[in-house]
């Protein structure tokens, strides 16, 4: 069902918003549960052609995090891709229980206690992006008596996303280990091959992956299979060198969904329509990526965040005012101060212009039109949800919905300008549950204290 008017009001499935905004106050993020099965179990269906347990499907916890919907992931058969202890124990949660084996913990800046916590675990693999953190792993694997899994991530030099933030597979970026492949020359320093020849040589480290990720939102599709074939050279050179244990091959996440009306993406050098985007990913490019896998002898993992719940999660909010701005030039600007701000959904801040969310009304109604920003609660200029956007006249108090907010939504909120962290809502058909409440000011100071030596009336008075 998704999000859609039912009459003149916004349902998200089968509830209204307008009811749940009652019940559970303004703003909060409200998710369709049966949309984000339903894609995985689309995606376990497109991938399973690897053949029977060669696909694991690990969700990135950075995507999105709560509990509920980590629980019904795992249910659905999927592991994790995690980046931090935090996101190990959301994934390990008793009301969670990831299969360990189906968890790879990815990120350049893994610490001490993450590793020594991930092994701890038994966890599939770490995804290693340099000789320091490998030689790290080894000693903590030495120190337990365990020798750990690991892959190395390929930093394959391609340029893909859709805009300078959400690439990572660029030699500039901090991400991955440099291949040699497109240097031409005796490489010195860090490189994907040495690095497997120490891994190999390390006695408490096994080498058992190749991995990639090129960045998010990858508007020209073919990067992800040009990626791939440069791996499985990279992954040929390496087993030529002696190195046989490499059985598991991970290609990222980065599948784009459509933000703005009118986006562009490609496929084989070819424009996809918005309306065919999803089609195009599972029908023709997952077919391409099995079929340059699967020769290669190994499982696939990949770590699929924002396809699968981009679009399935909405921050609801309502408009505070309406003020209007004159303009050196006597027009007028008009703008809507949401109650929400960068601290709820940070990405329109953080990106800018790049970061484009629909924002409607819950309640259709029959107004003129006008141009308008929305803007947030924070007392910062960058806190704008939208600018110039055509949208019919609100009015104080009446609600809008800021759509395409599932994915890195509610995972970068924060407390900033002391904004309490908002409700999260799961909806599934009729039901709906509330599966974050709302913070409190009390829990939001909660790891404050304050020293009795600072009480300064008292000290001078002394
Ligand atoms: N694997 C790794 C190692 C990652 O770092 C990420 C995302 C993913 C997988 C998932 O990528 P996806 O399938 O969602 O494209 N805050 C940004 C997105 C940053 C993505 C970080 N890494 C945003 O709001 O758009």
């Amino acid at each position: 069902m998704g999000f859609a008017y039912w009459g003149n009001t916004l349902f998200t499935d089968q509830v209204s918003i307008p009811q749940i905004a009652k019940e559970t106050g303004i703003p909060f993020y409200v998710y369709l549960l049966d949309e984000i099965v339903e894609r995985t179990r689309r995606l376990h269906q497109a991938f399973g052609s690897m053949g029977e347990g060669n696909y694991i499907d690990c969700v990135p916890v950075k995507t999105w995090a709560n509990l509920a919907f980590l629980r019904a992931m795992a249910r659905g058969g999927c592991g994790a891709d995690i980046s931090s202890e935090g996101e190990l124990a959301r994934s390990l949660h008793p009301k969670v229980r990831m299969d360990t084996k189906k968890i790879v913990f990815t990120g350049p800046g893994k610490t001490e206690q993450d590793i020594t916590l991930g092994i701890e675990e038994g966890i599939l693999m770490f995804v290693i992006e340099s000789l320091e953190e490998l030689k790290l792993i080894n000693a903590i694997g030495q120190a337990k008596g365990i020798k750990v899994p690991v892959a190395c991530r390929v930093n394959p030099d391609i340029s893909t996303a859709a805009f300078p933030n959400l690439a990572v597979g660029l030699r500039e970026n901090q991400f991955g280990i440099a291949h040699e492949e497109s240097v031409g020359y005796q490489p010195q320093g860090e490189y994907v091959t040495s690095i497997f020849q120490d891994a190999q040589s390390l006695p408490y480290v096994v080498p058992i992956g190749i991995h990639f990720h090129i960045g998010s939102q990858i508007t020209t599709l073919d990067a992800i299979t040009q990626a791939i074939k440069l791996t499985i050279s990279i992954l040929n050179t390496v087993r030529g060198q002696g190195i046989d244990t490499i059985e598991y091959f991970g290609i990222g996440g980065g599948l784009p969904i459509v933000y703005r009306p009118g986006e562009r993406f490609t496929l084989g050098s070819v424009s996809i329509a918005p309306g065919e985007l999803d089609e195009k990913i599972f029908k023709d490019l997952i077919p391409q990526i099995v079929e340059l896998v699967k020769p290669t002898g190994c499982k696939l993992w990949t770590e699929i965040g924002r396809f699968r719940v981009g679009y399935f999660g909405a921050l609801i909010t309502r408009v505070l005012y309406r003020k209007t701005m004159r303009q050196k030039d006597g027009s007028e600007k008009v703008f809507y101060v949401l109650k929400a701000g960068m601290n709820d959904l940070a990405r329109p801040a953080m990106y800018g212009k790049h970061a484009h969310h629909d924002i409607i009304p819950v309640v259709r109604i029959n107004r003129e039109d006008e141009t308008a920003d929305f803007v947030g609660w924070c007392c910062e200029s960058s806190d704008k949800f939208g600018i110039s956007r055509l949208t019919p006249c609100l009015e104080r108090g009446e609600l809008v919905a800021i759509l395409s907010a599932g994915a890195y939504g509610s995972t970068m909120s924060s407390n900033y300008c002391g904004r309490l962290l908002c409700p999260e809502i799961l909806v599934s058909g009729k039901n709906w549950w509330q599966v974050r409440r709302r913070q409190t000011p009390a829990e939001m100071m909660m790891l404050e204290s304050v020293p009795e030596e600072l009480d300064y009336p008292s000290r001078s008075e002394g």
